[in-house]
């Protein structure tokens, strides 16, 4: 059990985030493929609370329904009206009073929901700090080059923290200091609820502040504790799309390096988007301009990129994934993918496997070692071992009202251009001829042919289009060649 165990930490988000100008509740914008406020909620259940609490107001619905969804135990108190942080905390005391939930046990620790770069081992190192101070608050802080907009840290003669005051309250001299309150505590239970009963709203924005209870605890003589965060980006708070897009891209390089450190390839970070639950194995390659998104898997010596975004994919061993968009497909080890390719939901790509420039595949397995090398549609098959399907093959698989299924066995070999109408089957070992457009199911062994016989009309472009280029290049031609090969020609074709 991690140090000084929280009996509760809570997480304010109640805030309606304006200066994002989005219909989306602020707390639900993601960095990484997490929302802000599951960043939040993963960092905090480092500590292992033994309640976890998320203040919701403004979008509260959508709030409540994700915080639902990620982190079931979580309880969502609901802050009615937004009158201020010290409120907020306020009113998640009291539910836990309703639900007769004993503070005693531990500090409470309180969190905003917007500052998605937080990490766990800072929360443990306000804890440590929290404890060994035996202070009554610890508020975590840092020292920003700008601190234009955050509380600042007040400090008295002696060093220790004496208040907090919000950047519309501070005096000139109280605006220069550059030491600044992440807007995340520790507390010991019974004195923050001492305090937050005598703190008033007598400030610029009318607000009850959660500040103003570090002020409180020093003028009743009580210890008040600052645990100075070493890297400030952990309490960069999300107001508008560009501090979203700033945190964005700092995950991104914490993301690359943890990845590069355990042996992954990564040829240019900057260009390289890593969701968080993204999983990859040593001497995997990743080249620029690729992104993988959700729980995608790469095995090792997978090769991905440049240019390739896949979604909740898996990629086996050695596979190769050029220029490709991908979702929910399944590519096995040693496949060979793009550039240029589609891969839609439900594709499963056997080991050694091709799928080519211009390949669309839906919800369709190729077997191990086959190949639909170039300008196919494949959608709802389900392709054997060994098998070829030839340039621009379509899979017919939609009657304009139904989706139908087509099989294609094993070392099939389908000509280029065929439209195979599902529902059909192609039985092991068959062939299709080029350009045929096959309806009826093909026995095993068989040599399919669905496309009309080719008939050469002798001579039509001399007699109908006389006086052209054409014409000419073709009476050069016919006077030259013997009426032997003209022959010979002709019954080359009837043999086709
Ligand atoms: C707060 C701190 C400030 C600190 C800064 C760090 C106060 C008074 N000030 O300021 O010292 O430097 O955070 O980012 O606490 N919220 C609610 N209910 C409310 C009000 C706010 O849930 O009634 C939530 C917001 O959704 C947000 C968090 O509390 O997640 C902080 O509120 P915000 O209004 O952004 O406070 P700041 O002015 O940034
Ligand atoms: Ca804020």
């Amino acid at each position: 059990m991690p140090v000084n165990r929280p009996s509760v930490v809570v997480i304010l988000a109640a805030g309606e985030g304006k200066r994002m100008r989005s219909a989306t509740p602020k707390v639900l914008h993601s960095v990484a493929g997490r929302s802000l406020v599951g960043h939040v909620i993963e960092a905090a259940s480092t500590l292992e609370p033994l309640h976890l609490v998320v203040v919701v107001g403004h979008g509260r619905d959508l709030v409540i329904e994700h915080v639902n969804e990620i982190a079931p135990w979580a309880i969502t108190v609901v802050q009615e009206e937004q009158r201020g942080t010290g409120h907020a905390v306020r009113v998640a005391l009291d539910e836990l009073d309703v639900r007769g939930v004993d503070l005693a046990s531990g500090p409470v620790v309180v969190l905003t929901g917007d500052t998605p770069l937080l990490t766990g081992s800072t929360l443990v190192a306000l804890m440590t700090d929290h404890s060994s101070a035996s202070a009554s608050a610890t508020v975590l802080t840092a020292q920003l080059a700008d601190p234009t907009g955050y509380g600042r840290v007040i400090r008295d003669a002696s060093g220790a923290v004496h208040r907090i005051v919000e950047h519309k309250d501070a005096s000139l001299n109280e605006l220069d200091v550059t030491e600044v309150n992440s807007g995340m505590y520790a507390f010991a239970a019974d004195a923050l609820r001492l305090m937050l009963g005598r703190v008033t709203t007598d400030n610029a924005q009318a607000e009850e502040y959660l500040t103003d209870v570090v002020g409180l605890l020093r003028a009743d003589d009580r210890p008040v504790a600052a645990s100075m965060c070493a890297d400030d980006a952990e309490i960069l708070g999300v107001n508008d799309r560009h501090q979203l897009a700033q945190a964005a891209a700092i995950m991104r390089d914490r993301i690359n390096a943890r990845w590069m450190r355990d042996g992954v390839a990564i040829l240019d970070s900057a260009t390289t988007w890593l969701d968080v639950d993204v999983e990859i194995e040593p001497d995997a390659r990743i080249l620029p301009n690729s992104t993988l998104r959700g729980p995608t898997s790469v095995a090792a010596g997978a090769s991905i990129g440049p240019g390739s975004t896949l979604i909740s994919c898996e990629v086996g061993a050695d596979a190769s994934v050029i220029h490709t968009w991908a979702e929910l497909a399944v590519i096995g080890a040693r496949a060979s993918i793009g550039p240029f390719t589609y891969l839609r939901p439900g594709t499963v790509l056997g080991d050694d496997s091709k799928a080519g420039a211009y390949v669309e595949i839906k919800n369709s397995t190729v077997g191990n070692g086959s190949k639909v090398p170039h300008l196919s549609y494949v959608g709802d098959a389900e392709i054997g071992i060994g098998s070829n399907i030839g340039a621009s093959t379509v899979f017919v698989n939609y009657d304009g009202v139904a989706k139908h299924r087509t099989v294609v066995g094993d070392h099939v070999r389908i000509g280029s251009d065929t439209m195979l109408v599902a529902p059909v089957t192609i039985g092991d070992g068959a062939y299709t001829a080029a350009g045929s457009v096959i309806t009826d199911d093909v026995p095993p062994g068989a040599m399919a042919v669905g496309r009309a016989r080719q008939r050469n009309i002798l001579e039509w472009v001399l007699r109908r289009r006389p006086g052209t280029a054409s014409a000419a290049s073709a009476a050069a031609a016919t006077t030259s060649s013997s009426p032997a090969q003209m022959n010979a020609a002709n019954e080359a074709q009837e043999d086709r």
